[in-house]
Formats: structure tokens, C-alpha cells, sequence
């Protein structure tokens, strides 16, 4: 039997300036659980990867923070809860009958447009993760995003879903792919089935310049394992540049 570890208990904000933040301070306070998730309907200083702000409409998005206290992660390991928390996402949106993909490394894209960011932040105790807090959001209700590559469940599919209910089905996937004690190969198999490029031949950039090259898989640390001129490069976060999307 799964148990139900997320959404058992969620804290709906208002507004607050990222979720990352409250969950953090929660935790600093003791004042959430595992499995605790926080979400809001704005921020005013959503987080992105690499230092970005998130931008959201107010009330037409999923903004959300799931807390997850692993038993005994280790920190080489992190790569396991990104394949997870992407391969739930991945899971849901296709449940609204939205083809989506995995750009590495967390971007849920739909024919490389951006439709859901992963931020994950971990609080660490020596070699082990103590805790993370698994930040998502996810484009809903948005139809205009400005100059940005992006996309909504809106868009695709001409529904509007409220972020509540969108959040109880990712929530039912999470319980599902957080059970993976022994089964992250299975999770990285499947996030690299997933993965947008995946065996195609496309440019990027990496120190060196641009090049050609086919991903051909993801190391276990997550980075990124590129063929190029029959040589194998493996990549971590900022050091390769996807051209061709
Ligand atoms: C990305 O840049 O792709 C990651 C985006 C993550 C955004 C979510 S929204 C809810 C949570 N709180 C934040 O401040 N950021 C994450």
C-alpha cells in the first residue's frame, strides 16, 4: 500500500515571498512535517535555478514547496529526488493529456517550451541530506509570459484547472516516485526516457564554443552525458548551453 506522505497536510498562503523561504523557516521552527507542503497564490520574490527570479500571475499558478525528510540520502544521490520530483510532473501533465519532456536538468517542457521549474534546496548534516524542500512551479492558468519560451496547461489544452486540484494529482504522483529506497535506477531509466534531445542531433554550447552533439544518457550525479565528434563529454549545471530550442 502507498502512504499518503504529501498533501496530508497543506499550508495555503496568500502571499508570501517564495515558498522555498517559508518552508525553510518552518523547518528552522519546527513547525512543519514531512511531507508538509506550502503554497501561495503570489510571490514576491519567487526563486528560479541559477540565481532567477520566478515570475507568476497572481492566483493562476501552481507555487508550491513539498518538504521531504528522506531517511538516508546520501548527497551523491541528489540527482535521485530531481529524477523523481521530473518524472511526477512529467506523470500529472500527461494525465491532462500534455506531452511533456525533461530538459536536462528539471525544465518540464512541452516541444521545448518551459511549462513547470523545479527548485530543490537541501539542508545537509554531514555526508547525508537531512531534508529537502522540493520547490515547483507549475504555469496553469497563465496565457502570456512576455518575451519568455514558455507555456501553460492553459494554452495546450484550452482548460483552466485551479492549482489546488492540480496540486492534490502531483501530490498522488510524488507518494508514488518518493518511495525509491532501492529503485533510483529505475528512476534515472525512466527520466532519460524522458529526456528532451535524447539521442538527437542538436547544438550546444559548452567553454570551448558551440558544437554538435547527441545526449546520449545522465551520469549517475544527474550531469549530462553528451557524444560530440566521437568524444564523450559529461556536463554539469551552467557548463553546456542548449542552442537549438
Ligand atoms: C526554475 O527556474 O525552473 C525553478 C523554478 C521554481 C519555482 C518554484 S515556485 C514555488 C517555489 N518557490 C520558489 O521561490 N521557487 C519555487
Amino acid at each position: 500500500m502507498i502512504q499518503a506522505l504529501f498533501g496530508k497536510e497543506i499550508i495555503h498562503l496568500s502571499e508570501i515571498d517564495s515558498t522555498n523561504n517559508f518552508a525553510a523557516k518552518l523547518l528552522s521552527e519546527n513547525l512543519c512535517q514531512n511531507g508538509s507542503v506550502i503554497m501561495a497564490d503570489v510571490q514576491t520574490q519567487g526563486k528560479g535555478q541559477r540565481g532567477n527570479i520566478w515570475l507568476s500571475e497572481s492566483g493562476k499558478n501552481l507555487l508550491s514547496s513539498f518538504i521531504f525528510k528522506s531517511d538516508n540520502l546520501s548527497v551523491d544521490r541528489q540527482a535521485t529526488l530531481t529524477w523523481a520530483t521530473s518524472l511526477s510532473l512529467i506523470e500529472t501533465l500527461r494525465k491532462f493529456n500534455i506531452e511533456v519532456q525533461v530538459k536536462w536538468p528539471n525544465d518540464i517542457v512541452v516541444a521545448g517550451k518551459k511549462i513547470a521549474g523545479i527548485l530543490i534546496e537541501n539542508q545537509l548534516q554531514g555526508s547525508k541530506i537531512n531534508c529537502s524542500i522540493i520547490g515547483i512551479g507549475v504555469n496553469l492558468n497563465q496565457t502570456s509570459f512576455e518575451n519568455l519560451n514558455a507555456t501553460s496547461l492553459l494554452l495546450e489544452t484550452k482548460k483552466t484547472v485551479e492549482p489546488k486540484s492540480f496540486l492534490a494529482f502531483l501530490a498522488q504522483e510524488m507518494n508514488l516516485l518518493f518511495q525509491f529506497d532501492n529503485n533510483s535506477d529505475l528512476l534515472k531509466k525512466e527520466y532519460e526516457n524522458n529526456l528532451f534531445q535524447m539521442n538527437e542531433l542538436k547544438r550546444y554550447k559548452d567553454e570551448n564554443g558551440e558544437f554538435y552533439g547527441k545526449i546520449i544518457g545522465t551520469s549517475d550525479e544527474g550531469k549530462l552525458i553528451i557524444e560530440k565528434s566521437n568524444k564523450i563529454e559529461t556536463y554539469g549545471m551552467k557548463e553546456v548551453v542548449f542552442l537549438d530550442i
